[in-house]
């Protein structure tokens, strides 16, 4: 879907700015919004450049970098650390062939640590695109993983 047509699907107010931004970051190969689609939106939408990379700075789920298909997004807030959220991510890192902060050489998976994803009771959790996963172990990683490259 282009630009135009998820701004006219989710309007034109400064409300919409995250509906939109996450649609079409979604619709995009590389997962995030880049410096020419700031400017494009801030003209669309009449924002200035500033109010748009302050929403895409304080959001998780967006990014100003490339990004693969899917991010895998770890949790490292304390409820999750406590409950072995860096063994996770070292799980992660051994299946992927990545280290935090980096993408796969296919461009499927990008591997970060992030802040609380509201599943404390799950500890330890990940977020993979906008689905949770809690309770993580070594079997489950590798199972959710497999799910993902099969896609
Ligand atoms: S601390 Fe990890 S989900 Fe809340």
């Amino acid at each position: 879907m282009q630009l135009l047509q998820i701004i006219e699907k989710h309007g034109r107010q400064p409300e919409d700015l995250i509906s939109i931004l996450l649609d079409y970051q979604a619709c995009k190969t590389d997962n995030y919004i880049s410096e020419d689609d700031v400017k494009m939106l801030a003209r669309q939408l009449n924002l200035t450049e500033s109010r748009i990379y302050s929403v895409l700075t304080f959001y998780t789920l967006l990014s100003t970098k490339p990004r693969g298909k899917y991010v895998v997004q770890v949790c490292n807030d304390v409820p999750c650390y406590v409950k072995g959220s860096v063994n996770v991510l070292k799980i992660l890192e051994k299946t992927l062939g990545i280290q935090e902060g980096e993408t796969t050489a296919d461009g499927v998976f990008t591997l970060e640590f992030t802040s609380c994803l509201g599943c404390c009771d799950k500890a330890p959790a990940m977020r993979i695109g906008g689905q949770l996963y809690g309770n993580l172990d070594e079997g489950k990683i590798g199972e959710i993983i497999a799910k993902y490259r099969g896609q």
